[in-house]
């Protein structure tokens, strides 16, 4: 079994493992899920423009028809709930939003806050779709990345996959082709440790120039 015992945010990454095996009888409350979100989504992204979403999975039955889309795979089912990342595409529709929550905050003042609004609808939402992609996918991973971090602090247990068809997901779902479909996390207390795995020593991945 795995729980993070300590809040030391290197304990937490060391004890992070991708686990398979989960304990049916662990359901994480609606509201818990929430706060892990509003922690996760404190990840960066490009321009601040939080290229992302979540549909969260938490319906028995639900689950049991997503883990044929997921090839079978058995977390899908036997964890408490499933949280899926979407990237958006179009996070340009988020321009104003972000920068006029940034000035209301009072984090900068209003001719800041038009200048950055120009300054983004001048580039974002012109850009060719293959940098849009590749602008959410790379910020997807920041917040999967937080989001299964944050789950390991508050004791839980996950497991990315993205081993499932997206086609079959979004037809599901209904997700509109502005919204890419990148990971399920599943989400749960674990039933069996999870398999430890190695790493690649850093070392030998770095160049000091
Ligand atoms: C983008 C991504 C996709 C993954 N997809 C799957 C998957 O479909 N099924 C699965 O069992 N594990 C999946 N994994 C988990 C990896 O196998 C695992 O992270 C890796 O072996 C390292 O193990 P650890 O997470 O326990 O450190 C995925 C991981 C990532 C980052």
């Amino acid at each position: 079994m795995t729980t993070a015992t300590s809040q030391n945010i290197s304990d937490i990454i060391r004890e992070r493992h991708s686990v398979r095996k989960y304990d049916t009888n662990v359901k994480i409350s609606r509201e818990e899920i929430v706060e892990i979100l509003e922690e996760a989504t404190l990840a960066p992204s490009s321009s601040n423009l939080q290229p992302w979403r979540f549909i969260v999975i938490d319906d028995q039955e639900t689950k049991k028809e997503l883990r044929q889309i997921a090839y079978n795979q058995e977390p899908v089912e036997t964890s408490s709930a499933v949280i899926a990342v979407l990237g958006d595409k179009e996070m340009f529709k988020n321009i104003e939003k972000v920068y006029r929550s940034s000035f209301d905050a009072g984090f900068m003042d209003e001719a800041n806050m038009h200048r950055l609004i120009e300054s983004a609808n001048r580039t974002y939402p012109h850009a060719p779709e293959e940098v849009l992609k590749n602008i959410a996918s790379f910020d997807t991973g920041l917040v999967s990345m937080q989001l299964m971090l944050v789950a390991k602090a508050k004791g839980y247990d996950t497991v990315p996959m993205a081993g499932f068809d997206k086609q079959k997901f979004m037809d599901k779902f209904q997700v509109s082709d502005r919204y890419m479909p990148m990971v399920l996390i599943a989400l749960g207390k674990a039933a069996a440790p999870a398999f430890k795995t190695t790493r690649i020593p850093a070392v030998e991945l770095i160049d000091f120039i």
